[in-house]
């Protein structure tokens, strides 16, 4: 999810340092940073006792989700998946993933349950939104692709009201100081690594 053209230009070299330093990690430290994050995500007590949970679907060398969600289907959670909303440009909708969700490809080519054959469920009634980061500092600032997917369709996260808790999943090495933080930027609640969960 990249569109990067009105980004300050700090933003765009982080991201590509960050982009980088991920790809560079070997097999055998994914697998076993895998097995870490879902013991980070567990430190999480909203994670632990959450019912609904929105995961992603590992794309460009993020973190590996995908023993976390074979776990999670296990507890017998409510899976949801962001899909790219047709018709709200820019938006998420949270669609329900499970061993019988029809699958479709999106723009991006990350593969999404099918938005006319499933309903969606609006992100306030998900207890935890597991999302992935490009890059995060030590007050929860997550930096994205740069799409702002996550931004726009979390926007309502500003007004009170009911509301997911925020979990961002990355590699510890994506961590930075600080972040250039923007008024839409919707901060996160927590961020797992395959080392620790960093609560805000
Ligand atoms: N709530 C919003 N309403 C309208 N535009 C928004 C909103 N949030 C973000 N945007 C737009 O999206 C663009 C990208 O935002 P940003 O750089 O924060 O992306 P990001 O958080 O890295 O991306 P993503 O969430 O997709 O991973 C910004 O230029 C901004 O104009
Ligand atoms: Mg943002």
């Amino acid at each position: 999810m990249t569109a990067e053209k009105t980004d300050i230009p700090g933003k765009v070299q982080i991201r590509r340092q960050m982009r980088s330093a991920r790809r560079n990690l070997s097999r055998s430290f994914r697998r076993q940073a895998s097995i870490g994050l879902l013991r980070s995500l567990d430190q999480s007590p909203q994670f632990r006792s959450a019912r609904r949970i929105a995961v992603y679907l590992t794309n460009d060398s993020e973190i590996d989700t995908s023993f976390f969600i074979r776990t999670l289907q296990k507890r017998n959670k409510t899976l949801l998946l962001p899909v790219l909303h047709p018709l709200r440009k820019g938006h998420l909708s949270f669609l329900p993933y499970h061993s019988g969700s029809p699958m479709t490809t999106n723009r991006f080519g990350i593969a999404e349950p099918d938005f006319r054959r499933l309903k969606a469920v609006p992100a306030s009634f998900i207890s935890v939104i597991c999302m992935p980061l490009v890059a995060f500092d030590e007050s929860g600032n997550r930096l994205g692709m740069g799409g702002g997917f996550y931004d726009r369709t979390l926007a309502f996260m500003h007004r009170p009201g009911q509301r997911p808790s925020l979990i961002g999943c990355a590699y510890e090495l994506q961590k930075m100081p600080a972040l250039p933080a923007e008024p839409w930027d919707i901060p996160l609640n927590a961020i797992a690594t395959e080392q620790k969960l960093h609560r805000f």
